[in-house]
C-alpha cells in the first residue's frame, strides 16, 4: 500500500494526472469469481477458515457449504443442513475451527419471519472434510426474529454479540453456557423510519491504533449508516454514546475493517463493494454498480486469513434470488491488497 501510494503521489506531482488521495487507487479492483452457484441458491454470509476455505451460509435454506477458493469449480462441499429451519443468516468463529451459526425461519420470498424461531448452533469443523462437522444447539432465542451479525467479544469467556436485524437490537450470548440477553438497543441499531426492513446488519469490534478505547462498529441497512459505540471490552456493554462514522451508504449490509479503520462494505441494492477511507470518509467503488449485474445484491465481505490471501477480500452476492432476473449467487475474491492495511 505504502509503495503504491507513494508512487501515485510522485506520478501526481510529476505529470499531474493522478492526485494525492484515495482515488489514486486503481479501481475497479481485480476480481476473481471463485464460485457461481446455480439459480436455486441464495447466499447471505460467509466466514473464512484458518486453512483458507470459505464457509457460506444459504439464505433460502438452512444450509452451510464449504468452498475451496483454490479449486475453481467442483470445489463445493455440503457441511450441514439445520433441519427444521428455513435460513442460515449468521456465522462467527470463536476458537480455531469452532463456528457458531444462527438459523431461523424467514421466508426469502415474502420476508416474513417467525418471532421465536431463531437458534444458534455450534459447528465443530475440526478435521472437516475428512471428519463430518459435529453440530449441537447452544441456545434458543424465544424473543428474537432474525439473528444476523455475530462478533466475538472474548474467546476466553465465550461471549459473542448477536445482532437481530428485524428487531434492530444486539444481544450478548455466552456460547459456553447458552445464557443470553438483549444488550444494545439505540437509535443507530433500530429500524428507522419505523416500518419493516433491516436495522443493525454487520457488527465488528475495532480498536483504533492511537486510542485505548475499543469500539463496536455497526452497519444499519435501513438507515444507510455505519455507526460506532465505545464498549467495555470485558462485558461488551456500551460505555458511551453511539456516533455515526459514515452515512449515505445506501442499503449497507456486511462490512470489514482493516487495521487503520478503513471500511470495506457491501451495498446490497447498489450491487457494489466499496471502501470508505478512515481519514477522509471518501467512498470508493471497488467493483460493481447499480446497473451492473455481475454483483447483483452484494451482501457480505470478509478478509482472507492465509499468508497468500493477505489483503484479499472475499465477497458474496445473492444474485437477485427473488427477482425476475436471477443471475445466481456468487463468491468472489477482490484484490484489495494495495488499499487495505491487514
Ligand atoms: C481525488 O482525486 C480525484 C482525481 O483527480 C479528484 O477528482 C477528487 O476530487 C479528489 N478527491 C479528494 C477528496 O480530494
Ligand atoms: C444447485 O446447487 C446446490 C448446491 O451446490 C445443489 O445442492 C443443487 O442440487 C443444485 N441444483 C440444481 C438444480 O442444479
Ligand atoms: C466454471 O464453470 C462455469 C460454468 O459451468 C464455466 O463457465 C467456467 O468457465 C468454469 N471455470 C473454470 C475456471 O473452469
Ligand atoms: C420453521 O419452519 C419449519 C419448516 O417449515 C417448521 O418445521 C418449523 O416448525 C418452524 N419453526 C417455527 C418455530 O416456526
Ligand atoms: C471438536 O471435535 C474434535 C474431534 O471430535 C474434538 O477433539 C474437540 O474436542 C471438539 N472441540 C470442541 C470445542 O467441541
Ligand atoms: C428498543 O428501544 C426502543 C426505544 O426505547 C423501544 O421502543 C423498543 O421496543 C426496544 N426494542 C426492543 C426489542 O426491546
Ligand atoms: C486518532 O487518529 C484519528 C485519525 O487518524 C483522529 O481522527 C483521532 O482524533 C485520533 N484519536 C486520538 C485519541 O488521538
Ligand atoms: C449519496 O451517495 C450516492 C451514491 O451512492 C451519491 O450519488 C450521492 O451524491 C450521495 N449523496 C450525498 C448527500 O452525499
Amino acid at each position: 500500500m505504502r509503495i503504491s501510494l507513494l508512487f501515485a503521489i510522485i506520478l501526481g506531482a510529476t505529470n499531474g494526472i493522478l492526485c494525492q488521495n484515495a482515488s489514486a487507487y486503481n479501481v475497479p479492483v481485480k476480481v476473481e469469481t471463485i464460485y457461481h452457484f446455480n439459480s436455486s441458491v441464495s447466499l447471505e454470509k460467509l466466514a473464512i477458515r484458518k486453512s483458507g476455505e470459505a464457509i457460506v451460509c444459504f439464505d433460502n435454506s438452512a444450509d452451510i457449504y464449504q468452498v475451496d477458493p483454490d479449486l475453481i469449480n467442483g470445489s463445493v462441499r455440503h457441511i450441514h443442513t439445520f433441519e427444521g429451519y428455513l435460513t442460515a443468516h449468521g456465522i462467527v468463529e470463536v476458537e480455531d475451527d469452532q463456528f457458531y451459526v444462527a438459523v431461523s425461519n424467514l421466508s426469502v420470498w415474502n420476508h416474513i419471519d417467525v418471532l421465536g424461531s431463531p437458534s444458534i448452533f455450534h459447528v465443530n469443523m475440526t478435521g472437516f472434510p475428512e471428519h463430518r462437522a459435529r453440530v449441537r444447539e447452544v441456545a434458543h432465542f424465544p424473543d428474537s426474529r432474525i439473528l444476523n451479525a455475530m462478533e466475538v467479544i472474548s474467546k476466553e469467556t465465550g461471549l459473542i454479540y448477536v445482532g437481530d436485524s428485524a428487531l434492530g437490537v444486539i444481544n450478548i450470548l455466552n456460547v459456553n453456557t447458552g445464557h443470553h440477553y438483549m444488550a444494545i438497543n439505540n437509535s443507530y441499531t433500530t429500524i428507522y423510519p419505523l416500518d419493516s426492513g433491516n436495522g443493525v446488519y454487520g457488527i465488528h469490534l475495532f480498536q483504533p491504533q492511537n486510542e485505548s478505547t475499543k469500539y463496536l462498529y455497526l452497519s444499519n441497512f435501513k438507515q444507510g449508516i455505519i455507526a460506532r459505540v465505545p464498549i467495555n471490552p470485558e462485558s461488551g456493554l456500551p460505555v458511551g454514546e453511539p456516533t455515526v462514522v459514515v452515512s449515505n451508504l445506501t442499503s449497507v449490509a456486511e462490512f470489514a475493517l482493516d487495521k487503520e479503520g478503513n471500511i470495506f462494505a457491501a451495498l446490497f441494492s447498489l450491487n457494489q463493494f466499496v471502501r470508505v477511507d478512515h481519514e477522509t470518509n471518501e467512498v470508493l467503488v471497488l467493483a460493481g454498480g447499480r446497473n451492473i449485474d455481475t454483483y447483483t445484491k452484494a451482501v457480505s465481505v470478509v478478509f482472507g486469513r492465509t499468508e497468500s490471501d493477505k489483503g484479499q477480500l472475499y465477497a458474496v452476492t445473492n444474485g437477485g434470488f427473488t427477482a425476475l432476473h436471477n443471475v445466481g449467487a456468487g463468491l468472489f475474491r477482490l484484490d484489495t491488497q494495495d488499499m487495505a492495511v491487514v
